[in-house]
């Protein structure tokens, strides 16, 4: 098939590909189409042409797709927070098992292996217990806005549109934060519109208001409010804590992380209490954690009871086993197994969350966990203990080829990978088959409306 840059073309959407696009297969040569459904009839425009694929976008939809369902969000199509509010939930799960499967078989080159399917999240809405909203001097404005000379250019604070990083989509609700989030988005708005420092640029990267993160502890129905700024002034930031803390008894939590580093990453070189404590209380199962700002925490809080059950499941453990966590985060995976093994040494680079860890290992009555703050690269070569059971949940990037040889090294007779991303799960599962079958992998939906999937996976000794 032959499709030329800029070419109107009309497409049947058969299936959705990585990332989440719908693919189109006209004569076998596959066309990625951006925000379309299978079973979509659309007009698409080929915006960009390879050997092997193509890339088109949607003019107009000729024939609306059975999996479509009206989204929630007004700003859905636009908003690269969800991306997949216009598709069925139950096709989401589909979709999702389907690209684990694709995953394991295409890029770790291993077959047969047994993929369950995907176990939805509990409530599909009000479910993300932490929100990023950026501050920018470009607002994103969406077409039914362009030319209306009321709207101020000049602000947004909300979510990016993807591929436009310097303008934000000033979101006056998102619907995967609980409802109270919007509120105190809103509040904290309205004072950085009246404030007279102004806002960061993204271009350049000047300006005082950067961030705004939200926490919410779903236990406790809590909140913490990090507002991250390009230097430090208390004078500006403390009449907001004070609102903040008088008009919602929820806000627990007041934080100013202050970066002056120009990347878009919302954690600070340092932080100021600004009200409240420094942290957040939440629980998972029986068990209650502290949450500082900077450290990781699962960002949806049920599913995170879901998937450590499952962790729990596939480590099969008799009570005898010593475990190591690698990537061991606030320490709530070797919490939760605390009494169901000997001992849990956890691994973890981040300095806040292993304080945070050895806090809430104390504050849960938990003896037999301990952690070490490093690069697992160079803190796993170290260890003197031979562990019976590793457990893994690295970042989406996986794991570093150095960390998979000295697994390799250790052989522990069980290992349990937990994975937000399917590809490097595969991709490191293909360096591990050698020593150790897949016996199972089990996805679990902690992302509604996002084509992002959690997995757990169970690999035994060969
Ligand atoms: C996906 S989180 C998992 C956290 C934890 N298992 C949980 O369920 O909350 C990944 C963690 O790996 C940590 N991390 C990333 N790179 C690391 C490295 N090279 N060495 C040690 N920890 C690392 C991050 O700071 C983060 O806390």
């Amino acid at each position: 098939m032959t499709v030329k840059k800029g070419q109107e073309i009309e497409l049947t959407i058969s299936d959705i590909a990585f990332g989440g696009k719908g693919l189109a297969k006209p004569d076998g040569f596959s066309i990625f189409v951006d925000k379309a459904v299978p079973l979509d009839r659309v007009n698409a425009r080929i915006i960009k042409k390879k050997k092997n694929y193509a890339e088109a976008r949607i003019i107009d939809i000729l024939d609306h797709s059975a999996f479509r369902v009206p989204p929630r969000c007004e700003y859905s199509g636009f908003c690269g927070g969800c991306k997949w509010q216009f598709l069925d939930y139950n096709k989401q799960l589909e979709y999702k098992t389907k690209t684990v499967i694709d995953s394991i078989e295409h890029i770790g080159m291993i077959n047969d292996v047994l993929v369950h399917p995907t176990i939805p999240s509990g409530p599909i809405f009000g479910y993300r217990n932490k929100m990023e909203f950026s501050c920018s001097d470009k607002r994103w404005l969406l077409p039914e806005e362009l030319g209306n000379e009321d709207i101020k250019k000049d602000f947004g604070i909300g979510l990016h549109v993807p591929g436009t990083f310097h303008k934000i989509i000033d979101i006056k609700e998102c619907h995967i934060q609980p409802e109270l989030g919007n509120s105190i988005l809103d509040d904290v708005r309205k004072f950085i519109k009246k404030s007279s420092a102004p806002v960061y640029g993204l271009k350049s990267h000047s300006g005082f208001w950067r961030f705004l993160m939200l926490r919410h502890s779903a236990a406790y129905d809590q909140w913490m409010v990090n507002i991250i700024t390009s230097h430090e002034d208390r004078n500006i930031l403390q009449p907001l804590s004070d609102l903040l803390m008088e008009k919602y008894p929820q806000v627990v939590s007041v934080i100013n992380n202050v970066t002056s580093r120009k990347s878009s990453v919302a954690i600070g070189e340092y932080e100021i209490l600004l009200a409240g404590d420094l942290f957040i209380k939440d629980k998972i199962g029986t068990f209650e954690f502290e949450i500082s700002a900077n450290s990781f925490f699962q960002t949806n809080t049920r599913g995170a009871e879901k998937l450590y059950n499952l962790v729990k499941k596939y480590a099969d453990l008799s009570g005898n086993e010593t475990i190591v966590d690698l990537y061991s985060g606030t320490g709530t995976i070797p919490v939760f197994l605390s009494d169901s093994a000997r001992e849990i040494i956890g691994i973890e680079i981040v300095e806040s969350a292993v304080s945070d860890a050895r806090k809430n290992a104390i504050k849960n009555g938990v003896s037999n966990c301990r952690f070490i703050l490093g690069d697992i690269k160079e803190s796993l070569p170290r260890l003197s203990i031979k562990p019976d059971v590793m457990i893994i949940d690295p970042p989406r990037v996986g794991m570093h080829k150095d960390v998979i040889k000295e697994i390799e090294k250790i052989k522990p007779e069980k290992i349990v990978y937990v994975s937000c991303n399917p590809a490097t799960m595969a991709r490191d599962m293909g360096m591990l088959k050698e020593y150790y079958k897949i016996e199972e992998v089990q996805p679990v939906d902690m992302f509604p409306h996002t084509y992002h999937i959690e997995s757990v996976a169970r690999l035994i000794k060969k």
